[in-house]
């Protein structure tokens, strides 16, 4: 079968490409977050369906991560399926002898049923599936997307208070370079009646052709400069850490680090009975370590939990497999 690289998902995601969230129309989300439910419910009954026997992933990250690369790794394994794993691709794949992303990609289409990439240039990823005659994933590109991220994350906040429609949130930290933060908005563009408050230092805020993009396909967007703004009734906060990585300047990076710190006077004060209070990890100083035992604090908890499950769902609707 040939593949239409980058083809939208139309809710058949059977040897699709998942490189940016917005090739993804509601309906697609809508049978990801069941299946990642159904995931849910299967592996909380210790029943491990092995939806992915006889499949081959490979996991190929140019940049480093640990939970983005176990969870893809965990999720494949318990479903039965094998992996590949090169993990500092950066520097043991052939890419350091100055091999092409695109023969890269062709010789691993030989090797696995579906590849799965994290890579610290925006639109890497785009050009590996292009390349690539398997179906390949997003695990990150640079300060692009990272799909699986808004997947997990937006299942978390539609299971908590059972729809999307209408949610209000508030997005902080590095709205520039966080990737997660692009695809979530991204997503809740198919939905109704949302509005993001987007609390950022001047330099890291959202860019502004993204924010008018946003705004035309119906997301309110309220840039607020502090958080004095953040509004009472928000049901989550989402909370991101400067992306040191993308800085030439470390002094730079040192002066805007931590503009934004969550802590239980913060939570005391503007965070309503059961606004959910989320961040992608890792967190570097912008979450107080006191929160972690409010109740409404669920980073390392059931956000983290839904990572397995989410990766578990898409990889088994594109392997045909749900
Ligand atoms: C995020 C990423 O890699 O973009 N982490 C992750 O995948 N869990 C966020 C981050 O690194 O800040």
């Amino acid at each position: 079968m040939t593949k239409r690289p980058l083809a939208a998902i139309e809710n058949d995601f059977k040897g699709k490409d998942v490189v940016s969230i917005s090739q993804f129309d509601r309906a697609s989300l809508e049978t990801v977050f069941a299946a990642t439910g159904r995931m849910k419910a299967e592996l909380a009954g210790k029943r491990f369906g092995a939806y992915l026997r006889e499949t081959t992933t490979a996991l190929m990250f140019f940049e480093p991560s640990s939970r983005t690369f176990m969870s893809f790794s965990s999720a494949v394994k318990r479903l039965g399926g094998v992996t590949l794993e090169n993990q500092n691709a950066g520097t043991t794949s052939s890419a350091v002898k100055g091999e092409t992303l695109e023969d890269t990609a062709k010789v691993f289409s030989n090797y696995a049923d579906l590849l799965v990439v994290r890579h610290p240039e925006v639109g890497s990823v785009e050009r590996i599936a292009r390349a690539a005659s398997i179906p390949v994933v997003n695990a990150g590109d640079g300060a692009g997307e990272h799909p699986t991220q808004a997947i997990m994350d937006l299942f978390t906040i539609r299971e908590r208070f059972g729809s999307l429609d209408g949610i209000k949130g508030v997005m902080t930290g590095d709205l520039l370079y966080g990737r997660t933060v692009h695809s979530i908005l991204h997503a809740l563009c198919n939905f109704n009646d949302v509005t993001i408050y987007l609390l950022a230092p001047e330099r890291l805020k959202l860019p502004s052709e993204m924010v008018r993009s946003l705004q035309s396909r119906n997301l309110r967007l309220i840039e607020i400069a502090s958080e004095k703004d953040i509004p009472a009734d928000a049901k989550f906060w989402y909370w991101t850490r400067v992306q040191k990585e993308r800085f030439d300047d470390p002094e730079e990076y040192n002066a805007l680090r931590n503009r934004f710190i969550v802590t239980p006077q913060l939570m005391n004060e503007k965070a309503g009975h059961d606004t959910i209070l989320m961040h992608p990890l890792p967190r570097v100083g912008e979450i107080d370590e006191r929160v972690d035992v409010d109740t409404r604090a669920i980073y390392l908890t059931d956000q983290i939990a839904h990572g397995v499950y989410a990766r578990m769902a898409l990889l088994s609707l594109i392997l045909g497999k749900l």
